[in-house]
């Protein structure tokens, strides 16, 4: 991968220096932020014009908005993408996706290691409306061949399991998907388009939550689906009857006049003004966090009562080669480690003085949480044993305090 891509310092001017789509009448130098409802026109047929989609200007906020738009903008300067939108959550990217390309009939492949609500849309929401999950180990290239057939709407995995830490081999897997005429979809939340880059491994379309690292400091919570304009539509059975534009594919078409405005998650103008600001500081903000975390990685490691820690870059991990190919900094911001038990690490995290015991990733914060409790809490045991879930993992997502400090508290806590 050439640095220049995603890594260098270049990411940040690009960022900062993506234009307004029109310039502002004050000469704002950020996006104002528009918080109406309805957008006023000058005459009954501008008017009738804008809803035939026959102008490329604003109506209602539900359907689009110049301050969501202007994110909609750096995001797509930051990734490359041809065409991105915005939604309420994460979870509204991944299921307005779902929504578009799944029917009845049709299957998704993907690993069974997801994050809970993810897992539960495919397993339990989808599975309602005739769409089935087929889980499949990602490391075995075969096994994701032989799953597909003509009815898969989609290969999904995350880019690095949450909280397995497990990394799908994408550039081997975007071959398969490519000659299989299935497209290839990237939940990428776990590390963004500063320390890696979905257009170079062959994502079709990338779906992430916004509410982690672009937010800015969990500031909100928002999503964002990234279309890179590779895959040929006309290889879905739903999306064969669209007719792509000169500035959408199918897809996006697709997406953006039915499915988003139908289903009704938009992000608010508040919202992406927030996140837009949270885009001007997500390199300087990821490169620290990431490097707190893996030295953090290496000093868990050496700690005797830790007996296993979670974090692609180290040597111990089996996706150390892929994680080095994939990223060329490093992995992101989040790390797990195992203690002896799961009361062992309850009196663990009940020790913590600096570290907030709270859910979410990539607060300026520092987080931990014990998922088998709390994220996968409601899931059966049978369940938590299919999604790979143990009862003595911790997962941590590192800020930006002092590496010092955050190293002297994990030590004082495990003093019990
Ligand atoms: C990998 C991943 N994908 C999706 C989501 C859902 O995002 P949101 O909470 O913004 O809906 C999360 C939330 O933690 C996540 O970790």
């Amino acid at each position: 991968m050439e640095l220049e891509d995603c890594q260098s310092e270049k990411f940040a001017t690009r960022v900062i220096g993506a234009k307004f789509k029109k310039e502002d009448a004050h000469g704002a130098i950020s996006m104002p932020i528009y918080r109406n409802a309805a957008f006023e026109y000058p005459s009954s047929e501008a008017i009738a014009n804008a809803f035939q989609n026959k102008t490329d200007t604003h109506t209602y906020s539900r359907i689009s908005n110049p301050t969501v738009e202007n994110l909609e903008l750096r995001i797509k300067a930051a990734s490359g993408a041809e065409n991105v939108m915005l939604v309420s959550s994460g979870m509204a990217s991944i299921s307005n996706t779902f929504m578009t390309l799944a029917y009845a009939g049709s299957n998704i492949v993907t690993s069974p290691h997801l994050f809970g609500n993810t897992f539960s849309l495919f397993k339990f929401t989808l599975a309602e409306f005739g769409v089935e999950v087929r889980f499949v180990n990602t490391d075995n290239l075969s096994e994701i061949e032989s799953a597909m057939d003509d009815n898969t709407c989609a290969f999904f995995c995350e880019l690095i399991t949450n909280p397995h830490m497990e990394i799908a081999d994408l550039p081997k897997i975007a071959a398969i998907t490519k000659a299989k005429g299935v497209p290839l979809i990237v939940d990428t939340t776990i590390v963004p388009w500063c320390g890696f880059s979905a257009k170079k491994q062959g994502v079709d379309i990338e779906v992430v939550s916004t509410t982690k690292y672009v937010s800015g400091g969990a500031t909100s919570v928002g999503g964002a689906i990234l279309d890179y304009g590779t895959f040929d539509w006309s290889k879905n059975k739903k999306l064969s009857k669209v007719t792509p534009t000169a500035s959408m594919s199918a897809f996006m078409f697709k997406i953006k006049r039915e499915i988003a405005r139908n289903m009704g998650a938009c992000m608010d103008s508040e919202t992406a003004s927030l996140q837009a600001l949270g885009m001007e500081s997500l390199q300087l903000r990821f490169n620290h966090m990431s490097q707190t975390a893996y030295e953090l990685a290496q000093f868990l490691s050496d700690n005797d009562k830790v007996t296993k820690v979670g974090y692609t870059k180290l040597e111990s991990s089996p996706y150390k080669k892929i994680s080095d190919q994939l990223f060329p900094s490093n992995p992101g911001a989040m790390l797990t480690f195992n203690l002896a038990t799961k009361d062992d690490c309850y009196r663990f995290m009940d020790r913590l003085k600096i570290i907030r015991r709270a859910t979410n990733l990539f607060d300026n914060k520092t987080l931990i949480i014990h998922p088998e409790s709390t994220i996968y809490g409601t899931f059966t045991a049978e369940m938590k044993q299919v999604m790979g879930i143990e009862d003595n993992l911790l997962r941590l997502s590192v800020g930006l305090e002092h590496i010092e400090d955050l190293k002297k508290d994990i030590l004082e806590a495990l003093a019990f």
